[in-house]
């Protein structure tokens, strides 16, 4: 990969762990704890989707509300309490463990790095903030700008505008199979980040690369180019 690839992430599920507000709780919400976390993150998604079908765009972080409402109702979580504090953990939402050392490595090898996302600006600039990662993230770019959510063309177009660049001079990193299809299928060279080996989805085109974490990525890149580079 030439130096000028720039690296764009997806942000929730590829950098910020999903699960993590809900696991934090663990104790409040015992066994149920992981039934919440996937109708959330399920619910949260299919509300973008349809809000894209619906041309009725609303910030995702509404949405994570609304889909929080939804998962509490379905599984009778009445405390008002737990709510206010899953929103707090998520808003600031924990990174997982490789995220940093791996974006470390990046910029030392003098990559450009890019979060690309439905979040928020103030949802991801908090997450980023929580993990300390403003110095090794170059640029945030949130569907804000153009008011569709994933995997709408329009989204990935965002990185080609704000990098004035061509699409084989970018390649996308996502652990949602849907978002690296629609990046696919939008002309860009994709990494599925499949860290909980998921069967992937009949869809138009495809990820590029398959791995089960980031550095992973690096260690079978090296190889393939026969790059130093110990992650
Ligand atoms: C994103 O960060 C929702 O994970 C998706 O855009």
């Amino acid at each position: 990969m030439n130096k000028e690839t720039i690296h764009v992430f997806d942000a929730y599920g590829t950098l910020f762990d999903i699960d993590s507000a809900c696991r934090n709780l663990e104790k409040e919400l015992g066994s149920d704890w992981n039934k919440l976390s996937t109708i959330w993150r399920q619910k949260q998604l299919e509300y973008s989707w349809l809000r894209n079908s619906m041309n009725k765009y609303i910030s995702f972080w509404e949405i994570t509300k609304n889909a929080l409402d939804y998962a509490m109702k379905v599984l009778e979580i009445k405390n008002k309490n737990i709510k206010i504090k899953l929103l707090d953990l998520y808003f600031k939402i924990e990174s997982y463990k490789e995220v940093y050392k791996f974006l470390t490595k990046l910029k030392k090898l003098n990559y450009k790095t890019c979060i690309l996302s439905n979040g928020s600006l103030d949802m991801l600039n908090a997450a980023i903030k929580n993990s300390n990662l403003e110095k090794i993230i170059d640029k945030v770019i949130s569907v804000e700008k153009c008011k569709r959510f994933k995997p709408s063309k329009e989204v990935y177009k965002l990185i080609i505008d704000e990098f004035n660049v061509k699409k084989e001079e970018v390649i996308f990193f996502s652990s949602n199979s849907w978002d690296i299809h629609g990046a696919s299928n939008f002309g860009l060279k994709t990494v599925w980040v499949n860290r909980q080996k998921k069967t992937d989805d009949y869809l138009p085109g495809m990820a590029n690369y398959e791995v089960r974490s980031l550095e992973q990525f690096y260690i079978n890149y090296s190889k393939e180019q026969n790059l130093q580079l110990e992650i």
